[in-house]
């Protein structure tokens, strides 16, 4: 790999500010994000995914709606709930974290539906190919 000498030391700075040890390590990471991300546009790669969200848990039937999506989703072969986090924020809004595990495709398609629940008030989805 050849690089001029100003791009390297901005890289040198940049991946000393992020903590790597070495430049190897931080170009293998580099090369790793990049072949996953990749991999993204690919709906049937497999991937792992975490939803966040905020919600009332006032709102009607949200509660309920998100568990049996949960449950329903369990039951399909190429998705799975593997996981799921609740907090209570405060004394109307909840933090949830739902992690999947399954096909791109399938994971964005979960993920759209529960974010778009009427009730969510933020949400992300974050999701690496494996
Ligand atoms: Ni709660």
């Amino acid at each position: 790999v050849s690089l001029d000498k100003k791009l390297l030391s901005k890289f040198d700075e940049l991946i000393d500010k992020q903590g790597y040890q070495s430049r190897s390590e931080a170009l293998r990471d580099l090369v790793r994000r990049q072949l996953s991300e990749e991999q993204l546009s690919n709906p049937k790669a497999k991937g792992v995914a975490a939803v966040f969200l905020v919600y009332d848990h006032h709102s009607t039937k949200l509660t309920d709606k998100l568990i049996s999506l949960q449950h329903s989703h369990n039951l399909a072969s190429s998705l799975q709930v593997i996981s799921s986090l609740h907090v209570h924020l405060d004394e109307h809004d909840c933090l949830e974290v739902i992690v999947l595990r399954g096909q791109v495709g399938e994971i964005n398609k979960v993920a759209e539906s529960i974010l778009s629940m009427k009730g969510v008030k933020l949400g992300r989805l974050n999701i690496v190919a494996t």
